[in-house]
């Protein structure tokens, strides 16, 4: 029977909240999506919430319902749009925004107020989708590799999925053994910042910036000094390690350089980090389909298709899956399984003891 699920996954990025229309049977299908900018001032509470701060507890209850607010508009405007209504729906899964990832400490905070959505949209809600894996020793991160392998595992090549959002992430999918994965470090979330504090620019479209730089070899060896890239999987990162401070404290240790140089040299992590790890992890990796708002930085796709001479490297949207959508997907698939009762994380990438079904039920 085909549920009809909506996936909100508003990324460490801060771009934006991603809404997307599932329709879920035997295979989960993208029907229909609805994009809404991160208005200036919430992207300002939201980056203020992830480091501490004065009154934080308040400013996070008062954002969290701003940001609430806006994707119910979103939702309810999706409906709208395809003549839908929302007794069509059987659950939203709301990822929530992140504001702290600190598994090593035993959190990670998405705030999100999953009880008002429901209550707004009328619309069964699941959210709360990494506390559970963390309660059973994991990361709580990445949950994406379970639904990459449902919709990219062809039984028959090794391949790997490659989520570049703020941060990035890869599922490694082989028939044999089950899928696993890890963060491998920051995506675009230097690369926004950097061009953010140098030309006031939100992103560094298609990379060109960074193609206009060199590489800078002093730089980039201290950056990859940073014990998150020298240890393997599990792991998981965010914006408490990698931010614009962690490259000034870097940058501080050198003579100046050209801005451009830094951006390019920023690049280069990026990509760096990624292809070490797939290679030390999975060597044979066939192909490597890239989603995320990364998967638009042409000045990195190039790179990973360098560095990477033996492997395919593609958009998901060669597979028919268009690279701007899969995690909204992923969550409204996690809602599924939620509520199915079918374990969503996978131990071999958060290192939880054990298989666990994941989120919270707000009832419509
Ligand atoms: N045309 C483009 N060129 C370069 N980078 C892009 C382009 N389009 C999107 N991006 C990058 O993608 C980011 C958003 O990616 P997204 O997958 O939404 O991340 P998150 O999940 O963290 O929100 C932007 O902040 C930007 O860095
Ligand atoms: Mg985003």
């Amino acid at each position: 029977m085909a549920f009809f699920y909506i996936g909100v996954m508003s990324g460490s990025s801060l771009d934006g909240i991603d809404i997307a229309l599932l329709e879920q049977d035997d295979r989960p299908r993208l029907l229909a999506t609805h994009y809404i900018p991160m208005p200036e001032d919430l992207h300002a509470e939201l980056l203020g919430l992830c480091s501490s701060g004065t009154d934080e507890l308040t400013r996070a209850a008062l954002a969290e319902q701003k940001w609430c607010r806006l994707v119910a508009q979103g939702v309810l405007t999706l409906l709208e749009e395809q003549n839908m209504v929302a007794g069509q729906i059987r659950a939203i899964g709301s990822h929530g925004q992140t504001i702290r990832h600190e598994p090593a400490r035993g959190f990670s905070i998405q705030i999100g107020n999953p009880a008002l959505l429901a209550e707004l949209t009328e619309i069964t809600v699941v959210s709360d989708f990494r506390r559970r894996d963390i309660a059973a020793g994991g990361q709580g991160a990445p949950l994406v590799p379970a639904f990459h392998e449902a919709l990219f595992d062809d039984n028959k090549e090794h391949r790997a999925v490659l989520n570049i959002g703020g941060f990035s992430n890869l599922s490694l999918i082989e028939s044999d053994r089950p899928v696993s994965g890890f963060d491998c470090g920051p995506g675009n979330v230097l690369l926004d910042a950097w061009i953010q504090s140098q030309h006031n620019r939100p992103y560094d479209e298609d990379g060109a910036w960074a193609a206009s730089g060199k590489v800078d070899a002093a730089l980039l060896k201290t950056l990859l000094s940073d014990p998150f890239f020298l240890t393997k999987g599990p792991k998981s990162t965010g914006r408490e390690v990698f931010n614009l401070g962690w490259l000034h404290h870097h940058l501080f240790q050198l003579p100046t350089l050209a801005p451009e140089n830094v951006q390019a040299t920023l690049l280069e992590l990026t990509a760096l980090t990624i292809t070490e790890s797939l290679q030390s992890a999975q060597s044979s990796t066939m192909e490597l389909l890239v989603c995320g708002g990364g998967a638009h930085n042409i000045a990195l796709m190039n790179r990973l298709a360098e560095l990477l001479p033996n492997t395919r490297v593609s958009s998901t949207a060669k597979f028919g899956v268009d690279p701007d959508w899969v995690e909204a997907m992923a969550f409204a698939w996690l809602a599924h399984c939620c509520l199915e009762s079918v374990p969503a994380n996978r131990p071999t990438v958060t290192g939880a003891k054990g298989l666990r079904v994941l989120g919270a039920i707000y009832p419509a």
